[in-house]
C-alpha cells in the first residue's frame, strides 16, 4: 500500500465501517461507508443516502466530501470506500469527478468490505485525462 501508515489505515477503515452502519439504502440494500483523509490529517466520513425518488439518492463518497468541506478541508489525500462485498467496490463515475475537485491525481482510493482492504488505485488511474479546476483558469 502506498504512503499511508497502518494507524491511519485502521482509522479510515473504522470510520468507513461506522459510517456504513448509518447507510440509508432501503432500495438497493447496498450499504456503503466512505472515509476521506484531508490535508490536515483529519478523517471525514459519510454513508450513501437513497431516496424514494431514486435519482435523488447519493453516494457515501459525496457525503464524506461534504463533511470534509464543512470542516474546512480543501484537499483529499486518501479515500476508503467500504461496500458489502464480495464484489470489490469502486467509486462511480460521478464520485470520481467529485473527488477530482479536491485532488489533482495522486489521491489514494482504497476499496474495502467488512473483511478488510481488497484493492487500491490512484484517482489518476480511475479517472485519467480528467477535467479539473485548472481548466477554468484560462
Ligand atoms: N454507492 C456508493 O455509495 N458508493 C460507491 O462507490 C458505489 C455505489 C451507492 C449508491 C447507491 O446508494 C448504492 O450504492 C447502489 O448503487
Amino acid at each position: 500500500m502506498p504512503p499511508l501508515n497502518d494507524a491511519l489505515l485502521q482509522q479510515l477503515l473504522a470510520a468507513a465501517a461506522s459510517a456504513r452502519s448509518h447507510s440509508h439504502a432501503p432500495y438497493s440494500r447496498y450499504a456503503v461507508g466512505a472515509a476521506v483523509l484531508d490535508e490536515q490529517g483529519r478523517v471525514h466520513a459519510g454513508c450513501n443516502i437513497e431516496n424514494a425518488a431514486y435519482p435523488q439518492g447519493w453516494c457515501a463518497e459525496t457525503t464524506a466530501l461534504g463533511a470534509m468541506v464543512m470542516a474546512g478541508g480543501r484537499q483529499a489525500r486518501a479515500v476508503l470506500v467500504m461496500g458489502p462485498g464480495p464484489e470489490v467496490i469502486t467509486p462511480c463515475g460521478g464520485c470520481r469527478q467529485k473527488l477530482r475537485e479536491f485532488n489533482s491525481g495522486d489521491l489514494l482510493v482504497i476499496a474495502a468490505d467488512p473483511a478488510g482492504i481488497q484493492a487500491h488505485w490512484t484517482l489518476e488511474q480511475l479517472l485519467p485525462a480528467s477535467f479539473g479546476p485548472g481548466h477554468l483558469r484560462f
